[in-house]
């Protein structure tokens, strides 16, 4: 029975091989051609036929022509050929009533596929360094990584997500130096990161008058490696008050990691990927250095151990690959950085296959532009970077505002301010492709009647106000009677929610899930003011309408989900 688009498309790719056998025409092509026509006097769906006739030696007349007449027979869409274009009519009240019945008996499982049964994809996302400030550079990783996180959950993909901390290398000497001369445990317990900040600055100033500082952090470091238990103690603090602060951010995006295993938990088992490497000759020295070559390849070489023998970040990450293919056989491994770590990822990507390992194809980096903040001022007390906690706490602080002036009964109500606050900034950061450079402006993310997450949420909020005033009046849903326009084409566009996941996944692009938001909204919006739902003239409409607003409802909060946005019942 034909109800999606990938349903049509399906229907046609098969038209095609039993009416030109042979042919090399994709799904792909199809599903790209195949698309919703202006005026709906040229089908409900429409694809043209010109881009084929090169390759079946045929005319677009004939092609749609034969087409046409090998879907005659399929219930619930009737097929025209037109000048080379095929129209497709879809069969509307059967339509809705498929869809709508499908999308109510599943529910939040709408959308939910076993595509991914019995793979395992490892998530590789967020992973700050440690002791450094958590910032807006930081959100980019973090939303990324947890949607596709979702969206290969509800692909039913076992998803395992780790948090690689930088918790390992020189700059833990030194702030164990900082620490011991200037540190005050009570203000370090209190500031928490921005405290441990403030010692690695003074140590880099005083470190520029006392050379001897230098020595010491690098004996403090070696301690470290040896694992001295005063230099562990001092380390381990370091990460706990870290992690501490970090999950605050992480509580109020709903995020909780599978492990929060960083460089360092691979200290141990690099020793035996370097003899790896050693025995396929894969090392050269270079300045001292011990290094892969790329030059083959068109790359740097990839440095696997420096002068001193220390080990490097390619080599943790080395290392890291290597133990998460063995732990978890992965069907995938994706790495979620900003794009300025992807000659990093390509280098120790050919590594690996230079090593000898095939599976290093399921490797995935997937890369994002950079955020700037625009508009607003917004002070912290660690200089230039905006912290993510900072950013957060404002955009819920202007979120309030326009709450108490729009709706005075929800003022001082916190948590929902702080989810359209919080929604508001992830909305904004999804909404473009994920490599586009993003500039952030609050006024702009808040706008409640613009695109933006404020007015998804409050079109969500409204269709949960409509489902329990229906309950109140204690009227049904049903899904027969004929339908209108609007009704149409919300259902339309509501049923298309599982192709969107798949694009997403595919692509490894949330935004795609974020610009399907707005089409539910602004379909759904149309619907709200151009049709009277609960005050309908007929009971069958009334019912027919509601049926219809709780799809919406189900589908945009599943959707919503997916982009880690909460999604109140009412704002
Ligand atoms: N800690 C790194 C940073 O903040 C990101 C780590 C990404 N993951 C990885 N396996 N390299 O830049």
């Amino acid at each position: 029975m034909f109800s999606t688009k990938l349903n049509l498309a399906e229907k046609i790719y098969s038209a095609f091989n039993s009416s030109f056998p042979g042919c090399e025409v994709g799904k792909d092509d199809i599903m790209s051609l195949l698309t919703s026509p202006p005026d709906k006097a040229m089908g409900d769906l429409a694809m043209p036929c010109f881009k084929f006739a090169k390759s079946l030696r045929t005319s677009p007349v004939n092609i749609s022509n034969t087409l046409a007449s090998a879907l005659q027979d399929i219930e619930g869409i009737k097929v025209e050929s037109v000048n080379g274009y095929l129209n497709v009519f879809i069969d509307r009240n059967d339509f809705f009533k498929k869809t709508a019945e499908k999308i109510l008996t599943q529910k939040k499982d709408y959308g939910k596929t076993e595509t991914g049964k019995g793979k395992t994809i490892v998530l590789d996302y967020s992973s700050p360094n440690v002791a450094k400030p958590f910032h807006v550079g930081h959100l980019g990783t973090t939303v990324i990584g947890h949607s596709l996180k979702k969206l290969f959950t509800f692909a039913g993909y076992n998803c395992i997500g780790v948090n690689h901390l930088g918790d390992w290398g020189t700059q833990f000497g030194k702030l164990i130096v900082a620490y011991k001369k200037w540190g005050d445990e009570k203000k370090v317990e209190e500031g928490g990161i921005d405290e441990l900040v403030a010692l690695y600055v003074k140590f880099h100033e005083e470190a520029e008058k006392d050379p001897a500082l230098a020595d010491q952090a690098r004996a403090h470091f070696a301690a470290l490696e040896r694992k001295e238990p005063e230099e562990t103690a001092l380390w381990e603090k370091f990460i706990d008050i870290s992690i501490k602060e970090y999950k605050k951010t992480y509580e109020q995006l709903d995020i909780e990691f599978d492990y929060y295993t960083g460089e360092s938990f691979y200290s141990d088992k690099m020793p035996a990927v370097i003899e790896d490497m050693k025995a396929k000759n894969l090392l050269t020295l270079n300045e001292g250095a011990s290094v892969v070559e790329l030059e083959e390849y068109g790359m740097p070489p990839c440095l696997i151990l420096k002068t001193d023998g220390a080990t490097l970040y390619p080599t943790r990450d080395i290392s890291a690959a290597l133990y998460r293919k063995n732990t978890f056989d992965f069907h995938k491994c994706i790495y979620v950085t900003s794009a300025a770590q992807s000659l990093h990822f390509a280098q120790w990507f050919r590594v690996m296959a230079l090593m000898g390992y095939d599976w290093y194809e399921d490797l995935v980096h997937v890369p994002y532009g950079t955020v700037s903040i625009n508009g607003e001022k917004l002070a912290t007390r660690t200089g230039n970077v905006v912290l993510l906690k900072d950013l957060f706490a404002t955009a819920t602080e202007k979120a309030a505002d326009i709450m108490a002036e729009k709706n005075p009964a929800l003022a001082g109500n916190k948590e929902t301010a702080e989810a359209v606050g919080i929604g508001a900034v992830i909305f904004y950061y999804l909404s473009a492709n994920k490599i586009r450079d993003i500039n952030f402006v609050m006024q702009d993310a808040l706008n409640f009647d613009g695109n933006t997450g404020p007015y998804a949420q409050y079109t969500y909020a409204r269709t949960c106000s409509i489902a329990s005033k229906a309950e109140e009046m204690g009227i049904t849903p049903t899904l027969s009677g004929d339908v209108c326009e609007d009704e149409f084409v919300l259902i339309k566009t509501l049923s298309v929610f599982p192709d969107m996941i798949a694009d997403a996944i595919r692509e490894y692009e949330p935004s795609i899930i974020t610009r399907y938001i707005l089409d539910i909204c602004a379909d759904f919006n149309r619907f709200y003011h151009n049709c009277q739902i609960l005050s309908a003239e007929d009971d069958e409409t009334k019912k027919r309408r509601l049926a219809l607003t709780l799809c919406t409802k189900y589908t945009l909060a599943s959707a919503l989900e997916l982009i880690c946005m909460k999604h109140p019942e009412k704002i």
